[in-house]
This record gives C-alpha cells, sequence and structure tokens, in this order.
C-alpha cells in the first residue's frame, strides 16, 4: 500500500505548465459556483464577495451537439445574472458548461465544434452571462486533445465573450498533454480543480482528498485559478485507533460516496463528535475529524485562509469555490479576510512519503 500512496503522490502532482499571456484578465479573481440542484435560492447569494459567479451546468446534447439547460432549471439560468447584479453590479457572471462524456465526440468533428460554439454563445448572450466556461473536461484514450485547440480557436474567433475551462489536475493519464498553445492564445483563465484526489468509493484507505502540494509546477503561472472544495470526504476506518492519513478503511461513511459538504461536516462533528473538534494540520493544508469508525477530510476555515494565502504568494490569478451551497453562512467565503497560518509547504512531500 505504502508503494500505491507514493505513487499516487507523484502522478497527481503532474501539473499543467501554463503561462498564459491574457490582458484581458483581472487583476485577482474570488469566484463562486452556484448549482441549479443546489438549495441555495439565487437572491440569497452574497455577490458583494465575489468578482466572479458561476451558474452551473448547461448540457451538451448528445446528438445535435447544441447546449441545452435542463427544464427543471432553466428558470434560474434565465434570471441568474440580474439578480446576482442586484447585490454587485460589477460582478461578473459565467454560463458553465459540462463537458462529460460527450465532450470528446464534440470536439472531434468540425460540424459538432460549430453547433457547439454557436450555441453557447447564443445561450450566454440571450441570458446575459460575460462568460462560458468549460466544465469537467477529463480526456480519455479516444479523445484527440489536438482537437481541443481547434475548439478553443475557434471558440474565440466566433466570441468576445470570457472564455475559461475547468480541468481536473492533469489525470494519471501520462500520455494526455493540454493544447497549451491553443489556452495561451485564447483563454482568460484556468481553472483548476485541487481536490477530489483521493475517494472513499475507490481507495480503500484514507486519504487527504485537497492537500496542497508544493511540487505542481503550474502554481508557477499566473493565469490559473485555485479551486477550493466546500465539500469533503468521510471514510470508514477498519480500525478507530488507527486514524492517520494512508489507515486501512472499508469505504465511504455518512453518505453513499463519503462527500459530505462543509456546512454539514460541522452539524456531524457537533451532534457526532462526541466533544472531539477537528484538526488543522498545516503540513497538509487540511482538516481532519475523526471519530470512533468514522474519519472525515475537509477544507475548513484555517485550510481555506492558508490556501487563499498560497495563491496569492505564488502569483495564482485568485481562487474558486466549488460550491457554494455547502459553505455554512458564508463562513468559508469570508475566511480570507483573516490572517492566515501559511503552513510549511516543503514538509508535504515528505509526510507523504511517511503516511
Ligand atoms: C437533443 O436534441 C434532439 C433533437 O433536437 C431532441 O430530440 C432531444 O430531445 C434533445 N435531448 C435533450 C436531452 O435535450
Ligand atoms: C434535469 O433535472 C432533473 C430534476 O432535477 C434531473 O432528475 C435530471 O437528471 C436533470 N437532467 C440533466 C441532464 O441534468
Ligand atoms: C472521431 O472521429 C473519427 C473519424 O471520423 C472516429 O473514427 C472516432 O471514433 C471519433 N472519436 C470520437 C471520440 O468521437
Ligand atoms: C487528431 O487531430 C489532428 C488535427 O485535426 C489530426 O491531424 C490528427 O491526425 C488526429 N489524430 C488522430 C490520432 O486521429
Ligand atoms: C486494499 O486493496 C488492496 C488491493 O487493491 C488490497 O491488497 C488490500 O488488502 C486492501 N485493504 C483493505 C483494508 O481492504
Ligand atoms: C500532520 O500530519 C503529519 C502526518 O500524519 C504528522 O506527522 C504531523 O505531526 C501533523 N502535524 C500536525 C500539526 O498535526
Ligand atoms: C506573477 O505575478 C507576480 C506579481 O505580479 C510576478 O512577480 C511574477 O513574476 C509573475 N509570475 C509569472 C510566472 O508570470
Amino acid at each position: 500500500m505504502a508503494y500505491k500512496i507514493v505513487t499516487l503522490f507523484l502522478l497527481l502532482t503532474l501539473s499543467l505548465p501554463l503561462n498564459l499571456q491574457c490582458t484581458r484578465s483581472p487583476n485577482w479573481i474570488r469566484g463562486g459556483y452556484w448549482h441549479a440542484h443546489s438549495e441555495l435560492p439565487i437572491a440569497e447569494i452574497h455577490s458583494a464577495l465575489f468578482s466572479h459567479l458561476m451558474c452551473a451546468f448547461a448540457f451538451i446534447n448528445s446528438s445535435t451537439y447544441n447546449i441545452f439547460i435542463n427544464s427543471t432549471s432553466e428558470q434560474f439560468f434565465v434570471i441568474f445574472t440580474n439578480t446576482v447584479k442586484h447585490r454587485n453590479p460589477s460582478v461578473v457572471t459565467l454560463l458553465s458548461i459540462w463537458g462529460g462524456a460527450i465532450f470528446s465526440s464534440m470536439i472531434n468533428q468540425s460540424s459538432n465544434r460549430k453547433s457547439f460554439i454557436k450555441s453557447s454563445v447564443e445561450m450566454a448572450r440571450f441570458n446575459g452571462f460575460h462568460g462560458l466556461d468549460l466544465h469537467g473536461v477529463l480526456p480519455d484514450k479516444g479523445t484527440n486533445i489536438t482537437k481541443l485547440g481547434t475548439l478553443f480557436d475557434e471558440w474565440r474567433a466566433e466570441s468576445q465573450l470570457l472564455l475559461v475551462m475547468t480541468s481536473h489536475h492533469l489525470p494519471a493519464l501520462e500520455s494526455v498533454s493540454y493544447p497549451l498553445d491553443s489556452m495561451q492564445r485564447n483563454l482568460d483563465w484556468i481553472h483548476v480543480l485541487n481536490f477530489d484526489y483521493y475517494l472513499p468509493t475507490r481507495d480503500n484507505f484514507t486519504g487527504a482528498h485537497s492537500a496542497l502540494y508544493s511540487s505542481s509546477r503550474w502554481f508557477n503561472t499566473n493565469d490559473t485559478v485555485l479551486g477550493l472544495p466546500y465539500h469533503g470526504y468521510a471514510w470508514t476506518l477498519v480500525n478507530p485507533d488507527e486514524n492517520p492519513v494512508g489507515s486501512p478503511a472499508t469505504g465511504p461513511a455518512i453518505t453513499i460516496d463519503g462527500s459530505v459538504g462543509f456546512k454539514f461536516i460541522k452539524g456531524f462533528i457537533r451532534d457526532y463528535g462526541y466533544g472531539a473538534a477537528s484538526v488543522y494540520n498545516h503540513s497538509y493544508v487540511m482538516n481532519f475529524f475523526s471519530a470512533k469508525t468514522t474519519w472525515v477530510n475537509f477544507d475548513g476555515v484555517e485550510t481555506i485562509r492558508s490556501k487563499v494565502s498560497f495563491a496569492k504568494e505564488k502569483g495564482l490569478l485568485g481562487y474558486h469555490a466549488f460550491q457554494l451551497s455547502n459553505d455554512d453562512k458564508w463562513e468559508l467565503y469570508s475566511a480570507e479576510k483573516q490572517p492566515a497560518d501559511v503552513g510549511n509547504y516543503r514538509e508535504i512531500r515528505s509526510s507523504g512519503h511517511a503516511v
């Protein structure tokens, strides 16, 4: 198991060596995702806290490659921009499109890309969005990634809207490399999903799902936006007394897949913590909580503060939160304003090897 963990650490620190030269980029992005299926009403989004708000998700029709919004959420997308501008007239909104499984065949053919581009630009304009975000792009073996670059060239030629891509850390497929030249030319910035590295449904040991690693090369660019998860993961421990990172686990705890929103985690600790509190570990830059056989790791206030300081220190373009309804009365989102424990990032890799 130790070998497996070390390997994962190395693979997951593969990175996006981007150095976008974008003149339109704002100085510091405070972004947040609102999800149409969340319980947070749009009117309650504290939009004064944000520079950018993403409305998620539109989908790609698998036969026409046109963008569509689920009929149950259409009403929300129409009012989104006007509603959030009510509290903050300068907030910038983006329509977030789920790339999903259909993404590979969309980029594959010129006519498919055309439908996607035309419909996405029209939908953004029609609903008053300032930009588009291609989200959940996870290439597989059948993906011709060169054509993602073609898509970005064509998308940019068609529109002056803000164009953004949201990507996981490069997947543990060494063969995939993103079309960096095209991304530099055409995109305004990149959201990186720096989380979900370890999952209770997949990994039978406890893992720090969003630990901040020091070796990521893409931190050297000023055009990436750090992803902050407002959810954590809960594992069921094999042995309640063996609870460091990397301990044997039998699967998820608390929910079916172990994913738990910050607000819910706080309630869980209060109600089932037997007086125990969560612990912030500044080597991992993570909050941990363990009671009996339940083991949880998540981004608490200290974690968020440290990550935001880190992003500033490294000259990143900002951060984005995923997703807003998991916050607890804007506690995580307000964390930036408090002083940070910047931690000792150099310890991170060695503690990775130690587990
Ligand atoms: C996709 O487009 C086809 C053709 O216009 C339509 O019949 C179908 O209902 C659409 N699917 C979805 C999920 O919107
Ligand atoms: C559309 O919304 C319904 C109801 O929330 C949901 O069951 C369905 O999965 C959604 N469809 C898509 C494509 O997201
Ligand atoms: C892309 O197009 C080629 C040739 O038209 C086809 O063989 C291939 O299956 C397509 N790939 C995807 C992912 O759609
Ligand atoms: C991928 O797309 C590029 C550009 O369209 C093309 O030149 C190349 O042959 C394609 N590669 C494969 C494996 O289909
Ligand atoms: C975890 O899975 C590995 C193989 O993938 C197995 O060798 C190991 O025994 C499993 N551990 C537990 C605690 O189930
Ligand atoms: C953080 O975790 C590492 C690895 O488990 C451990 O060695 C270290 O003592 C912890 N630090 C704190 C402050 O808890
Ligand atoms: C990022 O921005 C900082 C501050 O503006 C600057 O000092 C640094 O050189 C930039 N880094 C890159 C890689 O452009």
